[in-house]
């Protein structure tokens, strides 16, 4: 058999194999630094298929795309190509808020036009975007009479690897419908269907992660096991079983696939946003990071309701008590949550008796709106849904506008269900246009969104920057009520390179109470210098304090949870290793001050980091929150070691991590 090796000269042996002969012509388009390359052909059916190489070596071997139709033929085969196309782009962009202020967005792009050759002769344009730290691909259906109306019934997009590489992952729907399930590590042969971002480590210890970018008006894409070492995508279906309705002229989401040599590299990937629209938000001045507090973690401790009655949290003068600290603290936010009707007995049931606009007699919103603008501090509103998606559209309007009306510009989001309005999911089409609903009608009123219980981030927040942060994971709440006992320390050193490849996540940080009692006996599985440490790790332009007010009175660290910024102009991952330790450093947005968090998981561990990130040349005050002697986190979290150094960017630090623990700090000029 003769291999085509024609354009194919640096690949793997098996990518030759599969493209010999019978094959059509093999197109290479490598990436700008021409470390990358995408091979696309056509098979001998004509069907298309893609391979990406990194530095060489196959990350994803030939695989097969395609579309599937209900009650009508599907478009997988019978191709010819018609066209192609490349373009190469290197440009810079500015976002509002970020964790980086400035971002490169440098890729070749090369589009591949194809049409059926018999039948109804359809056309679909093949987008493929080649980065030096990976690839984004989409598919482009033209108008055309044969797609006017299409209910698509399967993606076949592939994902072919060349080993049975270990991912971290969790399930789809089987435990949680929004992603609230521990990450686990396992063979791909070992999982079924699993949800994106998905990360693997290959043999050769090359990180990868699978995702999708700009998700709109689109089911979500899981990946099922197709075969050896094959995923293939599986849309998240409406209640009926179909996948998509869509009606020519309609894109797919970017599928994207990143690589490095680090696992954090796929951290500091800018991909997912680089494959979002620039903002369709012209002004974006009212767009702000903040630091909040909240009438929130009472509720899930037990010690307010939402609801009605003696142990009602949303008061008019627990909600003073609680801006009043705010303003104390010159912390920018209080959330309020059990403000409006329609919490009591089980809210999480049936949200149609919420309204979004009428408050408790306990609670005089106007009055409430007054007096934290007195004080200088913002309400945060809170619309939790129960999944009554329809019902809570049919007030958005209302209830933004009376938010606008008195000065709230962020609103707290919730779809405490099983189903968004009772049958469908919260991540399928149905679900992503309601989602996307909300934002835009939010941005009319000038408000930011925290949507919790979301379908999964796939960097919409460069083109509806008010879209600050999500849950979409297991985040502190855990810690109150799970009959599991709550996050374990691995739990959070596997969350920045899983979960938060899909974006910010208001993880709630900042527990300085460990001694709490709930019914479940469930506890903060970390010490305290660990949860300062999460400020800086888990990245979220919104981020909270979120113990009750009193447990931080008098207590020195808290100086760190109140200078902490939430934005920053550059980030950078030290030595990590996922599910087991991370140091991550972060810049300031105006580009001064350092700050760095470390966390590792239930061993502790000492970790030498070199400060090489530190700008050259100048001298750093280095305020320090470690793991003071005896600090575990099982057995005592609270010791924190406060210490001052000097240091500069040859200066290696020795950190000691107790079990669960961290470390968190702060580098100033030192003629600042
Ligand atoms: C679940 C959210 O994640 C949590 O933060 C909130 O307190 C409850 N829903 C009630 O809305």
């Amino acid at each position: 058999m003769k291999h085509t090796i024609i354009r194919c000269g640096l690949m793997g042996l098996t990518l030759i194999m599969l493209l010999s002969c019978g094959a059509n012509k093999a197109y290479t388009v490598t990436s700008p630094g021409e470390k990358n390359k995408l091979v696309f052909n056509l098979t001998k059916s004509g069907q298309p298929q893609y391979a990406f190489l990194f530095n060489g070596k196959p990350v994803v071997e030939p695989s097969l795309l395609g579309f599937e139709f209900a009650g009508s033929n599907p478009m997988t085969e019978g191709f010819k190509v018609v066209g192609v196309k490349e373009n190469t782009v290197d440009q810079t962009w500015e976002q509002p808020w970020g964790e980086f202020r400035k971002v490169r967005d440098n890729h070749k792009e090369f589009v591949v036009s194809l049409k059926e050759t018999k039948g109804e002769q359809r056309i679909v344009d093949l987008i493929f975007r080649i980065f030096d730290d990976g690839l984004g691909f989409k598919y482009s259906f033209p108008t055309q009479p044969n797609l006017a109306n299409v209910k698509i019934s399967n993606e076949v997009t592939q994902f072919t690897f060349p080993h049975d590489n270990d991912v971290w992952w969790i399930p789809v729907h089987s435990e949680n419908s929004y992603y609230e399930s521990f990450y686990r590590k396992t063979p791909m042969s070992k999982t079924d269907t699993i949800n994106t971002p998905a990360t693997f480590e290959t043999p050769d210890k090359l990180y990868v992660a699978i995702h999708e970018a700009n998700l709109t008006d689109f089911a979500s894409m899981t990946l099922s096991l197709a075969g050896k070492n094959t995923y293939k995508s599986e849309l998240v279906p409406w209640a009926d079983g179909v996948k998509v309705y869509a009606e020519a002229p309609f894109e797919t989401p970017w599928r994207t696939i990143v690589v490095g040599h680090e696992p954090g590299d796929l951290v500091t990937s800018t991909i997912m946003l680089n494959l979002n629209e620039p903002s369709k938000i012209k002004d974006v001045s009212w767009i702000e990071p903040s630091k909040y507090i909240g009438i929130w973690w009472g509720m899930h401790l037990e010690k307010y309701t939402w609801g009605q009655g003696n142990k009602h949290g949303a008061t008019t003068k627990n909600t003073k008590d609680y801006i009043d600290f705010a303003a104390q603290q010159n912390l920018d936010g209080v959330l309020v949550e059990g403000w409006n009707v329609g919490w009591d007995g089980d809210w999480t049931a049936d949200g149609t008796a919420f309204s979004f606009v009428k408050a408790y007699p306990d609670f005089d919103l106007e009055e409430i709106a007054r007096y934290a603008a007195s004080k200088n501090v913002r309400l945060i509103g809170h619309h939790e849904t129960a999944g009554a998606a329809k019902h809570y559209e049919s007030q958005m309007d209302e209830a933004f506008s009376l938010y606008n009306k008195l000065g709230v510009n962020t609103v707290k989001t919730g779809y405490v269900n099983k189903y968004l309005d009772k049958k469908e999911w919260h991540d399928g089409q149905y679900g992503v246009r309601h989602y996307r609903k909300v934002v835009e009608t939010a941005a009319k009123y000038k408000i930011m969104i925290d949507n919790h219980e979301p379908v999964k981030g796939t960097g919409l927040q460069r083109t509806y920057p008010n879209l600050m942060t999500q849950e979409g994971g297991r985040g502190q709440e855990y810690n109150a009520w799970s009959a599991d006992g709550g996050n374990t320390p691995e739990h959070t050193a596997t969350l920045p390179f899983t979960r938060m490849l899909s974006g910010p996540m208001d993880y709630t940080p900042g527990n300085f109470d460990f001694d709490y009692k709930t019914p479940q006996g469930a506890r903060v599985l970390s010490t305290l210098a660990n949860q300062l440490a999460l400020y800086v790790v888990l990245f979220s332009p919104l981020q909270m304090a979120s113990d009750l007010p009193e447990n931080y009175i008098g207590k020195p660290e808290f100086k760190f949870v109140k200078e902490v910024p939430s934005i920053w102009s550059e980030t950078k991952v030290l030595d990590s290793k996922i599910g087991e330790y991370t140091t991550i450093a972060r810049k300031d947005w105006d580009g001064k001050k350092w700050y760095l968090g470390s966390i590792t998981n239930s061993t502790s561990r000492q970790l030498d980091v070199p400060l090489s990130f530190l700008d050259a040349g100048i001298t750093y005050t280095a305020e320090m929150y470690c793991d003071g002697p005896g600090a575990d986190y099982k057995t005592n979290p609270y010791p924190v070691l406060i210490s001052k150094r000097t240091v500069n960017s040859s200066t290696v630090l020795k950190l000691d991590l107790a079990s669960g623990g961290g470390a968190a700090i702060k580098f100033t000029p030192a003629n600042n």
